[in-house]
C-alpha cells in the first residue's frame, strides 16, 4: 500500500447506470479496489439503488437527498461512471451533478463510460460540467465497450482497460490528494489572490 499524505483520500465512485448488471458499475467498482490499494477510503454510491428525484430548486427535503449529501461533502475526490446515452451522460448523473456542484470546488473528478465507440464526448461532457462547478478533471478516462472488452460472464479481457483500472486507481489517489491538499492550504493562508480565498 502506498500513502501519499496522512491522511486517507477519500474517494466517491457514483454510479449512474439502471442496470442491474452495468458495466460502467462493474468497472467503477474495480476502479474504487485499486484506489484502496493505493491508500484511499472509498464509498460507493449507486443512484440506481439510492434514486434521487429530479431536481427542482423549490422541493429538495428528501432523506434521499440527505444521504447523498453526506456522501458528497464526506469525499476529496470522485470517480464519474456512466453508460453513453446519445454521445452523453446519463440523465441520472446528469441530475446528480445538477444538485451537488457546490461541493465540487477543490476536488478531482475522474471518469468511467461504457460505450460502443469510445465514450469521448461522454467523458468531455462530465468534464464541461464539472469545470463549470470548479471541480479538477483527469485528462484521461476509461471507456469499455460491452462487445468488446468482457467475456460472456463478464470478466475483463482487455488487457489495455485492465492496465488503466491500475492506472486510475493510483493517478487519482496521488493528484487528487496533492489537489485536496493544497486547496484546504489555500483556503486556511491569508493569500488574497489564489482560486481557493473566493471560498473562505
Ligand atoms: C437511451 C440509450 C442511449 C444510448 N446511446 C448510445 C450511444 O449514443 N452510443 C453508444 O455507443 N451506446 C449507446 N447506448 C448503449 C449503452 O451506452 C451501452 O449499452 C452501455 O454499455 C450501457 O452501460 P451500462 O452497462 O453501464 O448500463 C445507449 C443506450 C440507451 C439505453
Amino acid at each position: 500500500m502506498i500513502f501519499y499524505r496522512e491522511m486517507s483520500l477519500k474517494i466517491l465512485g457514483v454510479a449512474s447506470s439502471m442496470r442491474e448488471i452495468s458495466y460502467s458499475t462493474r468497472i467503477l467498482k474495480q476502479v474504487l479496489e485499486k484506489s484502496e490499494k493505493n491508500g484511499a477510503e472509498t464509498r460507493l454510491l449507486n443512484l440506481r439503488k439510492l434514486q434521487l428525484p429530479i431536481y427542482h430548486p423549490e422541493k429538495n427535503n428528501s432523506s434521499e437527498i440527505d444521504k447523498v449529501t453526506e456522501y458528497v461533502k464526506w469525499a476529496d475526490a470522485f470517480i464519474l461512471a456512466t453508460p453513453d446515452y446519445h454521445g452523453s451522460m446519463s440523465g441520472v448523473m446528469k441530475n446528480f451533478l445538477d444538485f451537488f456542484w457546490s461541493d465540487f470546488t477543490g476536488k478531482t473528478f475522474g471518469y468511467v463510460c461504457a460505450s460502443h465507440e469510445k465514450g469521448l464526448t461522454v467523458m468531455d461532457q462530465m468534464r464541461t460540467a464539472v469545470r463549470q462547478c470548479y471541480g479538477w478533471s483527469m485528462p484521461y478516462g476509461i471507456s469499455v465497450n460491452s462487445d468488446q472488452d468482457f467475456d460472456k460472464q463478464g470478466n475483463i479481457t482487455n488487457k489495455n482497460i485492465i492496465a488503466r483500472i491500475e492506472m486510475i486507481g493510483r493517478d487519482l489517489v496521488v493528484y487528487g490528494s496533492l489537489i485536496a491538499d493544497q486547496y484546504k492550504k489555500d483556503l486556511q493562508s491569508k493569500e488574497s489572490n489564489t482560486f481557493a480565498a473566493r471560498y473562505r
